[in-house]
């Protein structure tokens, strides 16, 4: 079963109720977003794999460890998108897979407008990028959009989850780590994750 990484520091739960903050602007919403992006992606590269190398200091010569792996972040449009500058500062070599899935509002099916998935072979760790975890499908979509295109090894880095969320996730994919800063209570009846932050998109973009 799926490991589950939900946040205790201090810093991702201030940036946490800024998020969830109904007054919070647009601007600062997507520095907060940013900022728990940030830790939570250094949890989830954790467990990366890593080489044995020598470096010459300017004294003399030092071993060291290097990053043995390459790695594509996998933004879901459009809240995804908020966490892909994040994920360009601590991985500045990533690739970036951008998946375009809406969710249909009457059905709350995931459903696919963009992938260039198929183009070229992908790196063997994949992080998919979604603040938010509601109902799972979009997550399970995009992980299914990466198996079928060969991924290895993916993991799912969000921001909020719902408990039904997180369970169809590890259904479908029981090898997918999850990150988090938090697990909130259910969902409401439009598939809105409770107490949630509302729409992460329209939050970050200044469209709601
Ligand atoms: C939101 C969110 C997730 C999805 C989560 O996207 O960013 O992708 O909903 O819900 P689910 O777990 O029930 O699938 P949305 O469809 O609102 O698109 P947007 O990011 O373009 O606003
Ligand atoms: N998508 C969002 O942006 N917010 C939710 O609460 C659920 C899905």
């Amino acid at each position: 079963m799926s490991e589950i990484f939900v946040s205790t520091h201090p810093i991702v739960l201030h940036e946490l109720s800024v998020l969830r903050d109904r007054n919070t602007p647009p601007a600062v919403f997507r520095q907060a977003l940013h900022r728990v992006a940030l830790a939570l992606l250094q949890a989830a590269t954790g467990d990366l794999d890593t080489r044995k190398v020598i470096v010459q200091t300017p004294l003399e010569s030092a071993e060291g460890l290097a990053l043995n792996v390459r790695v594509g972040l996998a933004p879901i449009l459009r809240a995804g998108l908020g966490m892909v500058e994040a994920g360009l500062t601590w991985l500045p070599q990533a690739e970036v897979w951008h998946l375009g899935f809406y969710r249909d509002e009457t059905t709350l099916q995931p459903v696919k407008y963009y992938s260039p998935l198929g183009t070229r072979p992908l790196p063997e760790v994949m992080i998919v990028l979604d603040p938010m975890l509601a109902t799972g499908g979009s997550a399970v979509a995009a992980v299914n959009e990466l198996r079928r295109h060969g991924a290895r090894r993916v993991k799912f880095v969000g921001v909020l989850a719902a408990p039904e969320g997180i369970a169809r996730l590890r259904e479908a994919h029981p090898e997918v780590q999850i990150y988090l800063a938090a697990v909130d209570r259910a969902l409401n009846e439009h598939g809105y994750i409770l107490p949630g932050l509302g729409d992460a998109g329209d939050r970050q973009f200044g469209t709601a």
